[in-house]
Formats: C-alpha cells, sequence, structure tokens
C-alpha cells in the first residue's frame, strides 16, 4: 500500500508542472479497488522502451513498422491466461527462446520475420512484463482501427500530447524541465522537434529493419555494412521537399566521416550530462540561414553491443576481424547498454 501512496505522491509532485500533458494513466488495482496511476516510475517502463521499443515502438508510422506494436502483442498474449504470474512466464519464455513453434502471433512472424534472439538479464524482461501487464500502454493511432471490440479507450491509450503543449519532459522525473517559453516559440521549435524526431525514427527504423534482417540472415558479422545510414535509399517525399540532409555523428566513431565537428561535441557531452541526470533528452535546435538544425541522442541497447561493445567479450572474434579490416581507426568500440553512441544531426528548411 505504501507503495500506491508513494506513486501518488510523485503523480501530484509531478503535476505541479501545469503545463504538463495528463498522459498519467488510471489503472484500478483490483485487490483493493483504488483507482491508481500507472507506475511511471516502474523500471520496466525504461527498460520496454529502451530494449523493446527499438522494433516494437507505438510511436513509428504503420508503414514503418518492423514488428508489430507492444500493444498488439499484449492483447495477443492476454488471450491465453488471464493471471500475472503466467503472462510474464509466457513474456520471458518467448524473449528466451524466440522461436516458430513459441509463436503466438504467426501473422506477425510471417510479416516481419522472427524476432531475432537477444540476451537480456532475466530481471529485465520479468520488470518488462510485469509492466506491460500492469500498465496500459501507448498504442499507435492506426491501431484503434484494427482492435476488436471490447478494448480499453482508456486514458493514455489515445492521442498524444499536440503541438504546442510542454513536451511531456514534466512527467519525467521531476523539477526544471518545464520550459515556459511563449506560446509562439513553443509552436514553432514545438512542430520542428516533432518533424526532427521524425526523421530520426523513420531513419533508426529503416536501419534497425535493414540490421535486424541481416543478423537473422547473416549473424552480426553478415551485418556490419548494414549500420551504414547512407546506405539507406533516405530520399522519402518528405525529406525531399524539406531538404533534409541527415546525419549520424559520434565522439568515438567508427566511420571517421561521422565524426562530429566542435559544436556536434558540445552538445554530445550535455546529452551525457542529461543521461546521467535521468532526465529524459529534449531536442536541441539551432537555427542557421533559414535552415534548422536539429539534435537528437542516440543511445545503446543490448542489441548494439555485439558490434559496439567490449571485443571478444561481446564482439565475436570474426566479427572483430572484419571490423579491424573496414574500420582501422575504429573507435565505437567498450560502449555499455544506455550509454550515448552518438547523435542525429538533422538539418532541414525553415518553413
Ligand atoms: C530487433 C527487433 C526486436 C526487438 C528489439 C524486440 N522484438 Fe519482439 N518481436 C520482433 C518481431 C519482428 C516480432 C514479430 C515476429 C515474431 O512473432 O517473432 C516480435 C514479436 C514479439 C512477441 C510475440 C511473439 C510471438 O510470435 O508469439 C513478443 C512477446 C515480443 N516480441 C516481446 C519482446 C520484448 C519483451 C522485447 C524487449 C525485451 C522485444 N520483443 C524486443 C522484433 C523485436
Ligand atoms: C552488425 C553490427 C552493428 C550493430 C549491431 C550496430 N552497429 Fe552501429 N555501426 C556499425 C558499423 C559497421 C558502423 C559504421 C557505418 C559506416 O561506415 O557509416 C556503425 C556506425 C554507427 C554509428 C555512426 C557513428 C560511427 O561510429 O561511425 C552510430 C551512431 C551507430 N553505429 C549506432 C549504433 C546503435 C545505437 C546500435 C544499436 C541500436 C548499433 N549501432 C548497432 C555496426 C553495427
Amino acid at each position: 500500500m505504501k507503495y500506491y501512496l508513494f506513486l501518488i505522491s510523485i503523480f501530484l509532485f509531478l503535476t505541479s508542472c501545469k503545463d504538463s500533458p495528463k498522459t498519467a494513466i488510471q489503472t484500478v488495482d483490483k485487490t483493493s479497488g483504488i483507482e491508481l496511476l500507472a507506475d511511471q516510475s516502474h523500471p520496466g517502463k525504461g527498460l520496454l522502451e529502451k530494449e523493446c521499443y527499438t522494433c516494437h515502438n507505438p510511436k513509428t508510422a504503420q508503414s514503418e513498422m518492423i514488428a508489430p506494436p507492444m500493444i498488439a502483442v499484449k492483447k495477443h498474449y492476454l488471450k491465453k491466461t488471464n493471471t500475472r504470474d503466467q503472462f510474464v512466464k509466457d513474456i520471458m519464455h518467448w524473449v528466451k527462446d524466440p522461436s516458430e513453434k513459441n509463436s503466438r502471433m504467426p501473422g506477425a512472424l510471417r510479416k516481419f520475420g522472427i524476432m531475432p534472439y537477444q540476451s537480456f538479464p532475466e530481471k529485465t524482461v520479468s520488470q518488462i512484463a510485469e509492466y506491460l501487464y500492469d500498465n496500459d500502454i501507448d498504442k499507435p493511432d492506426w491501431f484503434q482501427s484494427n482492435m476488436g471490440k471490447g478494448q480499453r479507450k482508456g486514458k493514455g491509450m489515445g492521442k498524444r500530447k499536440g503541438i504546442g503543449e510542454c513536451s511531456g519532459n514534466c512527467m519525467g522525473k521531476g523539477k526544471g524541465q518545464c520550459k515556459h517559453m511563449g506560446k509562439v516559440s513553443i509552436d514553432t521549435l514545438e512542430k520542428y522537434k516533432i518533424l526532427g524526431k521524425k526523421y530520426a525514427s523513420r531513419t533508426k527504423a529503416a536501419l534497425g529493419k535493414k540490421l535486424m534482417q541481416a543478423i537473422t540472415e547473416k549473424g552480426p558479422d553478415g551485418a556490419v555494412k548494414f549500420c551504414d545510414i547512407n546506405a539507406l535509399p533516405l530520399t522519402d517525399s518528405l525529406s525531399l521537399a524539406q531538404g533534409a540532409k541527415i546525419r549520424r555523428v559520434s565522439d568515438k566513431p567508427r566511420n571517421p566521416l561521422n565524426k562530429a565537428n566542435e559544436k556536434e561535441l558540445t552538445f554530445i557531452a550535455d546529452f551525457k550530462k542529461t543521461l546521467t541526470s535521468g532526465y529524459p533528452a529534449e531536442p536541441i535546435l539551432d537555427t542557421t540561414d533559414g535552415q534548422i538544425d536539429f539534435y537528437y541522442p542516440i543511445t545503446t541497447n543490448a542489441m548494439c553491443l555485439q558490434c559496439h561493445g567490449v571485443p571478444e567479450e561481446q564482439i565475436a572474434t570474426s566479427t572483430l576481424s572484419l571490423l579491424d579490416k573496414l574500420y582501422p581507426n575504429d573507435r565505437a568500440r567498450n560502449y555499455h547498454e544506455n550509454e550515448i553512441r552518438g547523435i542525429w544531426a538533422i538539418r532541414f528548411n525553415q518553413e
């Protein structure tokens, strides 16, 4: 019970930031019947977003999904069980052994190909599964029409925040993040932030899809060349219309062409500080000659470490020798999970 009081007090603290969008989700504790707030501080939330949303992200456009959104997975897994224990076991079982025989979503398997095996600590997956079971999670806007009847339209399942609202940081770990700027500038800034994030997430999805396919088919060695965004066909209509130029740069580049410049290095340092502080990152915007420069951090997850982790431990010997050959000045090693690997540096035209 104390736990819940704790959550409620966190909520009260957070809502003291007036402009915050009300993204808190209400659920009902079945044992006490008391209305509770979705557990924003649950470790499973961050883990879900970090480890699973690379592929299961509800914010990815339908045409760019590389895996079913997590809400669809949850729905399927709830069909077979209504106990929390069993749900958690089932999810853990899958993550440990994603195989055709274990699949409950044969349609998704056919459409996307099988989920690649990734090694996660058991506790990570159990916390994710518990969080999934206990909370309403975000669903994509397009998901509504695909949902069967009886689906809840609860708070937190619906619309995302609109332009001009305080950008959601107020719901993070607290104070100091809610920027009270003039209405006009918020509108414009938010618009560019959203646009920038859209470019970044599209590119990430396209890249993730290639990487995932390649790792599944050929293993990390065969996939090595697929982590190059320049190899992607990024000239879609949106990018063309806005004249977007998308780069990924790093303070420890693998490819020397991806080396961050002075200015970008200071942004990387800023994002590193933000990450350690625990606050969610806000994109950085900069304007030059009618163009917008958008910067946003790229963080590592478990999947990245097979090519960016500790040599011999996480990077296999064979992958290593390939990397040595292709990138003699490779500095992009010895990363751990949840570190800043680099940033998106995206330039597009001001409207
Ligand atoms: C690299 C991309 C990727 C990541 C990361 C990923 N998944 Fe998946 N996942 C997929 C794909 C693709 C499918 C759909 C095909 C399938 O069912 O295998 C899937 C399907 C699933 C399913 C349904 C499986 C079935 O067929 O019954 C579950 C459960 C699941 N994922 C859980 C997770 C969890 C939990 C995480 C985070 C710990 C995670 N996934 C991370 C790609 C990914
Ligand atoms: C299969 C191997 C592999 C995996 C897995 C992988 N990368 Fe890479 N990564 C590379 C290679 C190779 C390059 C160099 C690409 C180039 O030549 O532009 C690279 C380059 C990058 C760059 C550009 C900066 C630089 O160092 O040149 C970033 C940023 C990056 N990777 C982030 C990630 C993240 C984040 C993940 C996990 C989500 C990841 N990578 C997973 C192999 C991989």
